[in-house]
C-alpha cells in the first residue's frame, strides 16, 4: 500500500450524476479488479474510496456517482489537476476461480469494477456474459464498454426504459446465460437477492462506510460466516458463503 500522486487527464460526465476519472501518474500501476484505491480531497478528513475499473501503463480510469460533498468536489476537478491516492487497497475479485463463464453481475455502479474484471476473465481464456442493473436508462454506464470487449451485456431498468423490466434476477431469467461462476458488485439488497436466487459459486464485493480504509480502525467490520471481517482489508471480495445475509 502506497499514497501516490496523480494528475487527471479527464473527468466527463458519462451518464446522470455519473464521472469517468482517467488518472496519470509517473509509472507503472498494478492493481486487480475488486480492488480500490481511496482519494484524499482537499478540505475532507476522510479520503473516498473507489474502486479501479481499468488499469493503464501508468494510471486508472474510475467510475463514479455524485452523491454527497466529496463527489460533488470531485465532479468540478479539471484536466491537470492532482490528486493523492492510497492503493492498492482490499482483496480482488477472483477470475481463477471460473472454470469456463463467468456471469458479471452489476447494479448502478457496481459495473464499474466488473469491466476489469471481465479484461482478466477474458486473458484467461475464459467467457463472460453481463447482466446490469440500473434504475433508468440515463444511468446506463460501461455496457458499451464491456460489448467493445466482446461481452454480451443484458440490461434490466426498474422502469422499464431500457432492456428488461425489473430487477437483474429477472434479466438473468430471461437471458437464460451460461455460467459455472458469478461475481457480483452493487447495493446490499440485489447482491443478496442474487446470492438467494442463484446456485452457482459466487464472488461478492460489499460495500461499508470506511474511515482509514486501510485496515487499522476496524471501522468497516461486518460479521461473516468465519467470524468478523474489515471490508476494506479482508475484502471488499468476499466468496457467496462468507456473506450473512
Ligand atoms: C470499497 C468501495 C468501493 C467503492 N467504489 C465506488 C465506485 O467505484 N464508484 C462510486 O461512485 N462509489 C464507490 N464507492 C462509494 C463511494 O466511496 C461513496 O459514494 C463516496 O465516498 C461518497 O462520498 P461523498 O462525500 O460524496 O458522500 P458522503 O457525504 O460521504 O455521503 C453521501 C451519501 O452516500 C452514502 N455513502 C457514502 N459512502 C458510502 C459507502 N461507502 N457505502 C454506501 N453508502 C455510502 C452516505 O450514507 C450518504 O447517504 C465505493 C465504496 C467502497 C467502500
Ligand atoms: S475502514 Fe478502517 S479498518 Fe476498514
Amino acid at each position: 500500500m502506497q499514497k501516490r500522486i496523480f494528475h487527471i487527464e479527464s473527468n466527463d460526465p458519462v451518464a446522470r450524476d455519473t464521472f469517468r476519472l482517467v488518472l496519470r501518474t509517473g509509472g507503472p500501476v498494478v492493481m486487480r479488479s475488486g480492488q480500490f484505491v481511496d482519494i484524499a480531497l482537499p478540505g475532507f478528513y476522510l479520503r473516498r474510496p473507489i474502486s479501479v475499473s481499468d488499469v493503464l501503463p501508468d494510471g486508472l480510469v474510475l467510475y463514479y456517482k455524485v452523491v454527497g460533498e466529496g463527489t460533488r468536489l470531485m465532479a468540478g476537478m479539471q484536466s491537470g489537476a492532482e490528486l493523492e491516492l492510497l492503493l492498492p487497497l482490499g482483496s480482488g475479485f477472483r477470475p481463477e476461480k471460473c472454470r469456463d463463464n463467468a456471469l458479471l453481475i452489476g447494479g448502478g455502479l457496481g459495473a464499474a469494477p466488473l469491466y476489469l474484471l471481465a479484461k482478466e476473465l477474458l486473458a484467461l481464456g475464459k467467457g463472460a456474459t453481463a447482466v446490469l442493473g440500473f434504475n433508468k436508462a440515463d444511468e446506463i454506464c460501461l455496457a458499451d464498454e464491456l460489448r467493445a470487449l466482446g461481452v454480451p451485456v443484458h440490461i434490466a431498468t426498474l422502469d422499464g426504459s431500457a432492456g428488461t423490466k425489473g430487477f437483474v434476477t429477472d434479466a438473468i431469467a430471461a437471458g437464460k446465460p451460461e455460467y459455472d461462476r458469478f461475481y457480483t458488485c452493487g447495493p446490499l439488497p440485489m447482491m443478496k437477492a442474487v446470492c438467494l436466487a442463484l446456485e452457482a459459486p459466487g464472488d461478492v464485493s460489499l460495500e461499508e462506510r470506511m474511515g482509514c480504509g486501510a485496515g487499522f480502525c476496524y471501522g468497516c467490520t461486518v460479521i461473516t460466516a468465519s467470524g468478523p471481517r474489515r471490508v476494506c482489508a479482508d475484502g471488499p471480495v468476499f466468496d457467496k458463503k462468507e456473506v450473512l445475509w
